[in-house]
Formats: C-alpha cells, sequence, structure tokens
C-alpha cells in the first residue's frame, strides 16, 4: 500500500499546498487534500486539527501542514501528544526531522521557502526513516512530560 499523507493549509500556504498535492500525487503517494480550498483567509489551527484528527484515527501516515511562515501551523500541531511536527527549510533538516526526530508532520512556509526547497523537503521527508535507538529513547522522554 503506498504512503498515505493528509495535506491541511491556510490562505497563505494555498498556492503551494495545491503544487505539492500535484507532486506528491504524481509520485504515486496517496493523497488526502483536508483543505483550504481557496486563499480566502481562513484560521490554520483549523486544518492542523483536521490533519492531526487523520493522524490521530490512522487514516494516514504522515501530514503536510503549510502556512505562511509553517511557525504556526507547528505550534498548533505540537500541542497533541503523538505529534511530532518538524518545520523545515533545508532539505538537511527534513532528513533529520525523520530520521533522529521521527517526524510525523512536515511544516512548511510558503513565504519563506521557494517552490523547489519545498518540493525537496516534501520528498526527502517522504523517503527518510527514523533510526530508532537512541533516538527512540530522547522521544520517549518528550512523550513522559
Ligand atoms: C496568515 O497571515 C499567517 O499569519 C499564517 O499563514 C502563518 O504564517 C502563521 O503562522
Amino acid at each position: 500500500m503506498s504512503i498515505r499523507i493528509a495535506f491541511g493549509c491556510d490562505h497563505a500556504g494555498y498556492p503551494l499546498h495545491v503544487h505539492l498535492i500535484g507532486v506528491a500525487t504524481s509520485q504515486r503517494y496517496t493523497v488526502i487534500d483536508y483543505g483550504t480550498f481557496d486563499q480566502s483567509s481562513v484560521d490554520y489551527p483549523d486544518y492542523a486539527a483536521k490533519v492531526i484528527e487523520a493522524i490521530k484515527a490512522g487514516e494516514v501516515d504522515y501530514g503536510v501542514l503549510i502556512c505562511g511562515t509553517g511557525i504556526g501551523m507547528s505550534i498548533a500541531a505540537n500541542r497533541h501528544r503523538g505529534i511530532r511536527a518538524a518545520l523545515c527549510t533545508t532539505e538537511f533538516e527534513a532528513t533529520m526531522s525523520r530520521q533522529h526526530n521521527n517526524a510525523n508532520i512536515l511544516c512548511l512556509g510558503a513565504r519563506v521557502i521557494g517552490t523547489g526547497v519545498a518540493e525537496t523537503c516534501l520528498l526527502t521527508f517522504l523517503k527518510s526513516n527514523f533510526l530508532g535507538d537512541r533516538h527512540q529513547k530522547r522521544l520517549e522522554k518528550i512523550d513522559a512530560v
């Protein structure tokens, strides 16, 4: 079964969201689009909540949340137990977020990075694997708080 990804964004993230859904679909990932569906002003926590719900329900493997900076989405997402949302601006961060942090949500800032970097971050995130071992122990300490 192909990897399932929930996408969510606000108005500022919408054009990049549409673009990355196209990229993920063309790479044969299974995509669920939780909106927003145009550039009318909305509140990013509402779309973070939809993606988080899908992850917690086991309906998807990963989430991608896009707003203007990616900061609001990452703050909102990381309030939830079991969610490890990584705001990435480089390929290196995207790799490390999976290998060391077992991130299950990639956050991107559409007003911060260009389309090419965003594509690289997304595809790198999806292809990188958690290394476990000492990193697992550290994640358990976060969950214990
Ligand atoms: C919307 O103007 C903007 O505040 C939002 O997209 C995001 O950048 C918040 O962190």
